[in-house]
């Protein structure tokens, strides 16, 4: 793919996703042939915002397309796939935007002279109104074929994001790993703000008083590093503080406090590698 060559993009699945990256590349200058998806005013829409076609046959989408973005719903991909693999796809690169799965999902793609891959943008996409605001710091995550791996990259190049690539037998812990960092810090978020309600702090401004602390831990991490970044009763070694804590929490609260803990303990050792835990430890092991 040299800087003069055309590529087509096209998205099967005009939702979050699909209509945020189309709009995203075409802001790049990358070409959006368009989007075909379940409801005719999905693609309509999404074609509108990027300056694209609606498509109505899978065929005609393909015949349009270097690339194929299926956009859709994980759960759909590979319906999607035994669709698209009827019509002419020679040459064509496939693309799935999921974290979990794999390139492999594209069963039989090789037999069809195409390119199977996965490309996850480690990002949040909440709207289908083409809004890309943030995705410019994105990492995506790419795996699938030897061959045109070389040619998906070149997309990110040409976008400027950073891109991983992983071997396909390590999507599902990849995946786990960005839930981790994600979705169960909300969790954990949550169960501290219900516990400020319980001290009679109300859920909405426990949150905004919070927000400095968390924000501040973030950016700490992001200059310093985890070891660097520690601070509390962890770091302190203060086992006393933290039986106090643990005597007033729920059995669940008291689990993944002493779980998050051990880890806390772990990085606290790093940095201060002669110091004695041995208590600490113990008390956590009690509370496992
Ligand atoms: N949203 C995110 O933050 C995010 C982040 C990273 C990766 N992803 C991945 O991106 C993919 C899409 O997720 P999403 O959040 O964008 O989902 P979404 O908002 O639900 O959009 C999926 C779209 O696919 C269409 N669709 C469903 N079944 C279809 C089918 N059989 N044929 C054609 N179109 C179909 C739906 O179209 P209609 O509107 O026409 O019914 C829907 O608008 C998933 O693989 C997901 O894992 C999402």
């Amino acid at each position: 793919m040299d800087d003069k060559k055309r590529v087509c993009i096209s998205f099967i699945g005009a939702g979050k996703a699909g209509v945020s990256l189309g709009a995203y590349f075409r802001s790049k200058g990358l070409e959006i042939s368009g989007y075909l998806s379940r409801s005719r005013k999905s693609a309509i829409s999404a074609a509108e915002l990027t300056s694209s076609k609606a498509f109505t046959a899978l065929s005609d989408l393909a015949a349009a397309s270097d690339i194929i973005i299926v956009s859709t719903p994980d759960g759909a991909i590979a319906e999607v796939w035994e669709e698209l693999r009827k019509c002419d796809i020679r040459d064509r690169i496939v693309c799935h935007l999921s974290g979990s799965l794999s390139s492999d999902i594209f069963d039989g793609i090789a037999a069809k002279s195409s390119f199977g891959y996965s490309v996850h943008p480690m990002f949040a996409f909440s709207g289908k109104d083409g809004y890309f605001e943030g995705v410019e710091k994105a990492c995506f995550t790419l795996e699938g074929a030897k061959e045109k791996l070389g040619e998906v990259r070149e997309i990110f190049m040409r976008t400027g994001n950073r891109i991983f690539v992983i071997d396909k037998s390590k999507k599902a812990l990849y995946h786990a790993s960005n839930v981790m960092v994600s979705n169960l810090v909300t969790a954990l978020l949550s169960i501290g703000t219900e516990s400020f309600e319980k001290c009679g702090v109300k859920k909405e401004e426990a949150i905004e008083a919070l927000l400095p602390l968390i924000r501040g831990n973030i950016e700490n991490i992001a200059k310093k590093g985890f070891p660097g970044s520690l601070t509390g009763p962890v770091e302190r070694n203060d086992t006393d503080t933290i039986m106090k804590h643990l005597d007033v929490m729920e059995e669940d609260e008291r689990l993944i406090y002493s779980l998050l803990t051990k880890k806390l303990a772990k990085l606290s050792k790093v940095k201060h590698p002669g110091r004695d835990q041995s208590k600490l430890l113990e008390l956590l092991e009690k509370n496992l």
